[in-house]
């Protein structure tokens, strides 16, 4: 790798290089402009009330003293809000995209925090005033608040992996050889709540244009996925798609949040069409904390039953996560599906239960899954270890999955043994002492802790779009996103690879649900979706502009054969006779054009068929224990990561910085508090819902094994996303464990749990 300069090395391919980031500048200069920023005349305010009570009914409204504050347009309650068709729950990816519930319908609260009026104003100020004086009436219902008292009402997911497969899964005879296996683990670990707080909160701004036929809502809305909320919306209000637009150039951060269209985007848009005028809605923080999902609390219970050498013979993964009424959606926390793939166990059972509880529906947060689930079984693998007096590494290698075990395939690339070998060494494992307690430095506990992360390759259809103008400008066009995890100049950097084009001559652009479409960037799927569809488009370009070439009035490259024609920066030309060459602006001047557009898309076939396809890493921590304060810092990291092809070493380092950090919140810091009698988050700010600061974080090292794979698509990348917080917590868990002897199996490992 070139020195880190952000500026392009001539002369080599523009992928793999760590160009900065594109929207950096724009977004530290303050010209990135987010939803809520974008300025709209004759705006007015929305601000939502929200329910005080966890479980029950709304008996009446009294809206009057709201309805004095000075400049109020409306109140909509579900007295008067305008009906809407939509009658399933939300997130049913059965039935295509969907705005969640509630959508002040009808007068039912499920839980504390839940929409149920809405103030519109000319100010902000006013809007929320009148909104701290709606007066709601109610009937309250017996609440269930805690996940633990609601066992006994655990079910199985309606629809997991959105009805693709059952939530369980087994193979051979998993109970029986776990009895009478050797060596057993058999223990149960918990994980909170966890809100995703990204900086930047929900908003939307609505407009609506014209009438009948031509009638056409623009939303402005901070989403992780346009065209789902165009789809969403457009079914909603019963609109063709092409009559909805949805435009969001740049996200503060999603982390799963922003990957449904919730509530408040559709009441936006129906408060808009109430008054008749563009509405804003922005949720405050407080509001962030019940309108837009969480990742669910967790009980899991790992079996592990091993032979005298570490050979597992049984895994058996139980997982349980919260859920809100089932009238809400249905979001299940796939915690097991890790433990059916990441070892050779012969015997492997896996079960899925959803507890349901007055609390709004959960959601995807990064790695969902994985990330809860990982902390289980990476923790109860460290637990086995110590069980065989076995290096937890050595442990991970006899286990070491050559070929899928529950798929029964062969993977199309896995270089995790690769990312054992090089974490290991940067880190110094090998010095690692098999007994906890064993290091000190003063009067300090130190203690190293591994764990391994995986993540499946996702990939979905998707389409870009190749503009040239006469005048030289190059743009390329996706209706995708950029979260902040660098859309914007990867995209760029395979479209001028692919064009054969300096890389400030590209530009790309996204945001805009009238782009050619592209999937929600959920599921750490953009890079390989956008990324394949950019590369099509830029082979449809290359032999468009070959045609053009030949055609050219004038040309002179007149008569040659068409695979003797190159692109070599910005000019087509003879491999043959190097001096016969056309500029492209050129080119489409003697065509007579003053713009060529060209499209291309790209989706899966049935490659995941015949192949097993996932990222690997190993990630170990060190911690730093104060046997008196109880005070646990992490001192050093190493995460190695095997993701495919890295597009750009400086944007995949800090999607992986920052899924390690967020690790390392989820071991030692994040919970979301809920007040067991009136399921009130106890602290809706992010103040006091504990996250890591700089003066959390160690020197994280990042390694990526790089991995050439021909078989996941054409982009050869593997998605960064979520791979990196995976294994992060357990890592810190086995650390703790290693410098103090105790095991916590309760997420967040707060001083109270280490104090003996
Ligand atoms: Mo990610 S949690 O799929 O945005």
């Amino acid at each position: 790798m070139p020195l880190d300069t952000g500026i392009p090395v001539i002369g080599r391919s523009i992928v793999g290089q760590p160009i900065d980031r594109r929207d950096g500048r724009l977004k530290v200069t303050g010209r990135a402009r987010y939803a809520a920023e974008f300025d709209i005349d004759n705006l007015a305010y929305a601000v939502l009330v929200q329910s005080t009570i966890a479980s029950g009914e709304i008996t009446g409204f009294d809206p009057s003293e709201a309805q004095t504050v000075p400049g109020v347009l409306t109140i909509l309650t579900p007295d008067n809000a305008p009906r809407v068709p939509q009658a399933a729950p939300g997130q049913s990816e059965t039935s295509g995209p969907l705005v969640a519930k509630p959508l002040l319908q009808d007068k039912l609260v499920y839980y504390n925090g839940q929409h149920i009026a809405l103030a519109v104003a000319d100010t902000l100020e006013r809007a929320q005033q009148a909104a701290a004086l709606v007066r709601a009436q109610y009937r309250e219902a017996e609440a269930q608040i805690r996940m633990q008292d609601a066992l006994g009402s655990a079910y199985p997911p309606k629809r997991f992996r959105n009805g693709a497969r059952p939530p369980d899964s087994r193979r051979g005879d998993p109970e029986a050889t776990f009895t009478a296996a050797p060596v057993k683990i058999d223990a149960t670990y918990t994980t909170p709540v966890e809100h995703h707080n990204p900086m930047e909160p929900h908003a939307t701004i609505a407009l609506w244009e014209g009438d009948g036929d031509s009638k056409r809502l623009t939303v402005y809305s901070a989403t992780q996925g346009i065209s789902n909320t165009r789809d969403a919306l457009a079914k909603l209000f019963g609109l063709k798609a092409e009559q909805v637009r949805a435009i969001c150039p740049f996200v503060g951060g999603g982390f799963g949040c922003k990957g449904n269209t919730w509530p408040h985007v559709a009441l936006a848009a129906m408060a808009a069409a109430a008054v008749g005028r563009p509405v804003k809605l922005v949720l405050d923080r407080k509001q962030m904390f019940t309108s837009n999902g969480y990742r669910p609390q967790t009980i899991q219970r790992l079996r592990l039953g091993a032979d005298a050498e570490g050979r597992l013979l049984a895994l058996m993964h139980d997982g349980l996560t919260s859920m809100s009424h089932p009238a809400l959606g249905e979001f299940a926390e796939p915690v097991g599906l890790a433990s059916e793939m990441l070892y050779a166990a012969p015997n492997n059972a896996v079960t899925h239960r959803l507890v349901p509880l007055n609390a709004p529906l959960p959601t995807y947060m990064r790695a969902p899954g994985e990330a809860s689930g990982s902390f289980a079984l990476e923790s109860a693998m460290d637990e086995l270890a110590a069980a065989l007096k076995m290096d937890p590494l050595e442990l991970r290698l006899r286990n070491y999955a050559e070929t899928d075990p529950h798929e029964d395939k062969p993977f199309s690339s896995k270089a995790l043994q690769q990312c054992y070998a090089d974490g290991a060494e940067v880190f110094g494992w090998q010095r690692r002492p098999i007994e906890p307690g064993a290091m000190r430095d003063g009067t300090a506990l130190i203690g190293w802790g591994m764990a391994t992360a995986t993540y499946p390759m996702n990939r979905s259809a998707a389409g870009a779009r190749i503009l040239f103008d006469s005048d030289g400008t190059v743009v390329v066009q996706s209706g995708t996103q950029d979260l902040g995890t660098g859309t914007y100049t990867v995209m760029a950097q395979l479209a001028a690879d692919g064009l054969k084009l300096p890389l400030h001559r590209v530009r790309f652009e996204l945001g805009d649900s009238d782009f050619p479409k592209a999937p929600v960037s959920g599921g750490s799927q953009s890079a390989a979706s956008v990324g394949s569809a950019v590369i099509a488009a830029a082979e449809s370009a290359r032999q468009r502009l070959f045609e053009l070439a030949l055609a050219a009035n004038r040309s002179p490259l007149a008569g040659a054969a068409p695979d003797d024609l190159e692109l070599v920066d910005g000019f087509v030309r003879s491999r043959s006779a190097p001096h016969r060459q056309i500029a492209i602006p050129a080119l489409l001047t003697r065509n007579r054009l003053e713009r060529l557009i060209v499209e291309g898309d790209a989706k899966p076939a049935d490659e995941k068929k015949r192949y097993s396809m996932h990222s690997f890493g190993a990630q170990f921590a060190e911690v730093r224990v104060d046997p008196e304060l109880a005070q646990i810092r992490v001192t050093r990291f190493v995460g190695a990561f095997a993701a495919g092809r890295i597009l750009n070493m400086k944007t995949a380092r800090s999607q992986a910085l920052g899924g390690v950090t967020m690790g390392i919140g989820t071991a030692l810091m994040e919970a979301t508090h809920i007040d067991p009698n009136t399921g009130r988050v106890v602290y809706p700010n992010v103040s006091e819902y504990v996250m890591p600061v700089n003066a959390d974080i160690p020197d994280i090292t990042t390694i990526f094994v790089e991995e050439q794979d021909r078989m996941i698509n054409p982009a050869g990348v593997k998605g960064l996303g979520e791979l990196p917080i995976v294994g992060a917590a357990a890592a810190v868990a086995n650390a703790v464990w290693h410098a103090t002897g105790i095991r916590v199996r309760d997420l967040p490992i707060t001083p109270e749990k280490i104090l003996t």
